[in-house]
């Protein structure tokens, strides 16, 4: 059975104080939370992996990076390696965020870089999709979502080591959400692209999370879509409470 997924996208925010506060209040909450099968994951900038790992080792959350270089090493200044994260023992790692892909020009070939990485180092990707209010508009959603996953996904090996992040551009940091019916049409249509592409297991163990503006107000009518497994939060995880009350409501779920 597939995981739901409640991830924490900080982005570039909180200073190590506000970081530490954060990660401490969330294990406290977590201790009176039965998990079962949610999974918590924290994403913060990458500077506090190492606070972040520490706190994770006697609480119930796990640690991913919001980015990673598509070399193996070397001259690359700034720049963050899959075995260095690898080293940190994280679990999961962000790629091709819109954010990236905008600000970075990150293409589908160096996200799908990216990913064969962090594969050949143990950490699984959260590979991020999702179109613009104008290709929305011209009817082509469909179209850029399967070209982002052949693209992301070219000649990748699925095996429980993937989870995709259906992010519509026109939803993030926006406070506009999908409504559950457009986001359903989208997180079906990935589920299916898994099943053609590599078999029906795949498709029905790889968690699909939405993300875009999802916070407590919203995050039951979403999870409880079928093909929705859980969230990437960005604004709605930067509060300790409103994260946890997330949690809290997949947990119900
Ligand atoms: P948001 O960001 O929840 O603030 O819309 C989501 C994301 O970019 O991962």
């Amino acid at each position: 059975m597939r995981k739901t997924i409640i991830a924490g996208n900080w982005k570039m925010n909180k200073t190590f104080l506000e970081a530490d506060i954060f990660l401490f209040e969330l294990s406290e909450n977590l201790e009176k939370i039965e998990l079962g099968t949610v999974e918590v994951v924290i994403c913060p900038p990458s500077l506090y992996l190492e606070l972040a790992s520490d706190i994770a080792t006697d609480s119930k959350f796990h640690i991913g990076a919001q980015n990673v270089n598509d070399n193996a090493d070397g001259a690359f200044t700034g720049e963050i390696s899959a075995a260095m994260l690898h080293s940190m023992d994280l679990k999961y790692c962000i790629i091709g965020h819109s954010e990236r892909r905008k600000y970075y020009s990150e293409s589908d070939e160096m996200i799908n870089a990216k990913l064969k990485k962090l594969h050949e180092n143990e950490i699984i990707p959260i590979l991020c999709i999702g179109e613009t209010l104008e290709q929305r508009e011209q009817g082509i959603t469909k179209d850029i979502i399967l070209a982002q996953l052949d693209g992301g996904l070219n000649g990748v090996e699925i095996e429980d080591n993937v989870v995709i992040a259906y992010e519509p551009i026109w939803a993030i940091g926006t406070g506009k959400t999908a409504t559950p019916q457009q986001a359903q049409e989208i997180h079906s249509l990935i589920r299916n692209w898994l099943e053609e592409n590599y078999s029906k297991d795949i498709s029905e163990e790889t968690s699909i999370l939405y993300g875009g503006s999802m916070k407590p107000e919203n995050v039951k009518e979403l999870l409880s879509q079928s093909d929705i497994d859980g969230g990437l939060i960005g604004g709605a995880s930067l509060d300790v409470s409103k994260f946890s009350k997330m949690i809290e409501t997949a947990v119900e779920l």
